[in-house]
């Protein structure tokens, strides 16, 4: 076994800090800001059910795979699955896995870093009281007037960019474990005045059984696809991220615990953000399918008519830029612990380097939402803009792809002494955890995939 101290990183000091930085790499935009938009473009409820599946028989799983490779070989996500490649005495070709889990982190994050620099001009726009008294109309003239500000947004994500290039460069420090103890909690206290407050003025039973009581006729193939990849999007699985946060993690820490309490707080914020937003959506006759904009059309119609919505908003958009910054640091992390460990890079150079070159690849993003026709394509007859292809390839694509060899990786090439070993958990958890990385995980995203791309139709 690879001893602790020839890990190249610092690791996290106790359970405790390890569990909080991964809930922080999981919790982020995708469970307030994209979960709802999702949720409303494909349906509600039929859509939340598939979706909580994939987290409890798929998600979960696929986790304590993540962190249990990265905890064994004690690297970077390539190099950590080539070592358990290598001690399973089967092909170092594997490690290919953990590299397309990095490129794919590093697609996600060109685009995270736009949206993240909505959620900080936001903070600016609540302070200063731009929703004060608005109507649905009003907040969104003053949404679709920010995204045609395309110099502005690039202004806000590189301000996220460049303080996430700090506190990577600096190594993940004290400072961060401590900021994220009271910035989750806060979060999450401030979600749940969002949604008591929005559900006692908002329409909370059009909500609830929009969220709740499932029809799936309105669930498409195409959902369930959507559903699986945010499960691995919203869990930050696949991207490398859990591979290198396990790389980090003390030996007498429980995977499957710290998994299951990483997933619970994961989803309870998600279910939460739609409890804020979705009685504003329906009492203000707005559409559920808004798109990606939804959070930042509705939440601001409350704070602008709550006592204290000043305060609130200002708050909520605060702790909405943490929860954003927590999951890029984590995303910039990985390829930071390539190029430190493979190129021989300072992190200060690593950071950097990598910074420049997502900045870069963040303006197709910009430009895409603010409407650039470079941005657009055509597909099918059907125009496409840059983010939304970017969105979709790297989410429902690649990040299920990557899981589908992660599983067959876990579940057909590793011994299962490793397995074992690493995961102590009880009988009935190795066997549930195995059938799911064997069967499960393997056939179900195999089956999605056939079928999206019309060769099976079930
Ligand atoms: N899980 C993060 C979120 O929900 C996003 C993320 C994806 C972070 C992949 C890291 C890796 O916002």
């Amino acid at each position: 076994m690879i001893n602790l101290k020839q890990s190249q990183h610092e690791y996290w000091s106790n359970s405790l800090t390890y569990t909080l930085a991964a809930t922080g790499a999981a919790v982020g935009l995708g469970n307030i800001w994209k979960f709802p938009y999702i949720m409303g473009e494909n349906g509600g409820g039929a859509f939340v059910l598939v979706y909580l599946a994939c987290v409890v028989f798929i998600g979960i799983p696929m986790m304590m795979s993540e962190v249990m490779i990265g905890r064994r070989g004690r690297s970077n996500p390539g190099t950590s699955v080539k070592r358990l490649a290598q001690e399973s005495k089967v092909s170092s070709r594997w490690q290919a896995v953990g590299w397309l889990g990095a490129l794919t982190g590093y697609l996600i994050l060109s685009f995270y870093i736009v949206i993240a620099g909505w959620a900080l001009a936001y903070v600016f726009k609540a302070l200063s009281g731009d929703f004060i008294s608005q109507d649905a109309a009003g907040i969104e003239a003053l949404f679709v007037e920010h995204l045609k500000r395309p110099m502005q947004l690039i202004y806000w994500s590189a301000a996220i960019l460049t303080a996430t290039v700090i506190v990577v460069a600096k190594g993940v420090q004290r400072g961060l474990e401590r900021t994220i103890k009271y910035a989750m909690p806060l979060m999450i206290i401030l979600l749940v005045i969002t949604a008591l407050y929005s559900g006692f003025s908002g329409d909370f039973v059009t909500t609830l059984e929009f969220m709740f009581k499932p029809d799936f006729s309105k669930l498409t193939i195409n959902s369930v696809v959507i559903a699986l990849g945010h499960s691995f999007f919203t869990l930050s699985l696949a991207s490398g991220i859990m591979l290198a946060y396990g790389s980090y993690m003390p030996q007498d820490i429980s995977i499957y615990k710290t998994s299951l309490y990483i997933a619970a707080a994961d989803t309870i914020v998600a279910l939460l953000a739609g409890l804020a937003i979705f009685p504003i959506v329906f009492s203000n006759n707005l559409a559920p399918s808004a798109g990606p904009g939804l959070i930042f059309q509705t939440l601001p119609i409350a704070f602008g008519q709550m006592p204290g919505g000043v305060l609130f908003g200002t708050l909520f958009f605060v702790m909405l830029v943490i929860a954003a910054f927590t999951s890029t640091i984590a995303l910039l992390e990985s390829s930071v612990a390539y190029l430190v460990e493979h190129w021989s890079l300072s992190r200060w150079q690593a950071s950097t380097l990598s910074g420049l070159v997502l900045w870069f690849m963040s303006l197709a993003t910009v430009f895409s939402l603010s409407g650039a026709p470079w941005t657009q394509l055509e597909i099918n007859g059907h125009s496409y803009h840059i983010f939304s292809i970017l969105d979709y390839t790297a989410s429902n694509i690649m990040l299920p792809i990557g899981g589908l060899l992660l599983a067959i990786f876990v579940g057909w090439r590793v011994t299962s002494a490793i397995s074992q070993a690493e995961l102590k958990c009880t009988p009935l958890i190795y066997r549930i955890w195995l059938m799911s990385m064997k069967w499960l995980a393997p056939i179900a995203i195999s089956i999605l995939f056939l079928q999206l791309i019309g060769v099976v139709s079930l």
